[in-house]
């Protein structure tokens, strides 16, 4: 049988895991940011909790780092409830399924991370689960096999997934909730980063907050991260106080630029500009010339670069912008620029 409690998403490195129990929020008057998403919730929380009902199934979009799995946590805390949490990839028989909703309780939440990698026929599995809380199940084979229906408990089923497009449309449609959780601005991560440090027992000011704010990709994930080696940082080469020099120096020591882009940002950017004029350029084409496949940059790299501006998607292939162009110090091609208008 699955291993429930110790499948970990990949997206979760060993050093999140480490950091990040001690500065998650709990609860959702400590979750800062989306505030749409946390107004909203509020209300659904509010009035299961009063009906004394499971939370109506909850689909989470957005790119990794922004807080999913946060969330998830946060909703089984407000109410009252067990959390199972279990990355799709992990799912490989039915079995598995049986098992993950049958030990649902009362009203708890099953979270299922990455849903879009779930094989369909286990998908399928979850209709009669999520929206008649029964789970049809078929056991033996040929013309012994016989059809069982297992009743179930009432179950909040979270799914968590990079890809918006991404769900077979009769799973999508059984979610009666549906969050987008979008980049952070940088005021909001600001307030992150004090947050954490508060809990790490780190000192920092606020020009510190706002220098790794401003330098974590719209991403509680990487400031959190980034958080904890410019406290390295200042143990070592300052008084321990993250102030934004601190910050800055120890920022450009771990080749995050101004504008918060990594290596690999800059890597992807610069191939397409050096090694493509710009484009447009297929994400295939990309993916080799930079050696990391194709599903990591449009899932992790590429989200935050559009966002930004720096490039753009085309029916014809990916292009870099006049705003990846200056931030490289480099002169913007014309043939880039019609490409953007076809
Ligand atoms: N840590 C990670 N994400 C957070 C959020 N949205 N609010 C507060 N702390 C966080």
């Amino acid at each position: 049988m699955i291993e429930v409690d110790r499948v970990v998403s990949t997206e979760e490195k060993a050093e999140d895991l480490a950091l990040e129990p001690t500065v998650r929020p709990a609860r959702l008057r400590d979750y800062i940011g989306q505030d749409r998403v946390r107004e909203q919730m509020d209300i659904w929380l509010s009035a299961a909790r009063k009906r004394g009902k499971a939370l109506d199934h909850v689909l989470l979009f957005g790119p990794p780092g922004l807080g999913k799995t946060t969330l998830a946590t946060i909703v089984a805390n407000e109410m009252g409830v067990n959390i199972t949490t279990v990355a799709a990839p992990a799912i490989e028989k039915q079995g598995d399924i049986a098992a993950l909703v049958s030990k649902q309780e009362k009203n708890s939440v099953l979270f299922i991370d990455e849903i879009h990698r779930l094989n369909n026929k286990l998908a399928e599995m979850l209709y009669s689960a999520m929206e008649d809380f029964k789970l049809d199940i078929v056991i033996g084979e040929g013309p012994a096999a016989q059809s069982v229906t297992i009743p179930l408990q009432p179950f909040t089923l979270i799914g968590a997934t990079t890809k918006a497009g991404g769900l077979a449309s009769p799973l999508r449609a059984r979610f009666g909730i549906v969050a987008h959780l979008e980049f952070y601005d940088d005021l909001s991560l600001q307030k992150i980063v004090k947050r954490s440090a508060g809990c790490l027992g780190i000192a920092i000011d606020d020009g510190g907050a706002m220098e790794i704010a401003t330098r974590s990709r719209g991403t509680p994930r990487i400031a959190n991260r980034l958080l904890r080696r410019v406290r390295d940082y200042a143990e070592i080469k300052a008084d321990g106080m993250i102030t934004r020099q601190v910050a800055n120096a120890a920022l450009n020591i771990l080749e995050v630029d101004p504008k918060g882009l990594d290596l690999m940002d800059r890597k992807l950017i610069l191939s397409m500009i050096d090694m493509f004029g710009g484009g447009p350029v297929g994400l295939e084409n990309i993916a080799a010339a930079v050696g990391e496949d194709a599903e990591t940059i449009e899932d992790m790299i590429e989200p935050y670069l559009i966002q930004q501006g720096y490039i753009q998607r085309t029916r014809t292939g990916r292009v870099a912008t006049e705003r990846a162009y200056s931030h490289f110090g480099r002169t913007f091609v014309k043939d880039a620029q019609t490409a953007l208008k076809l």
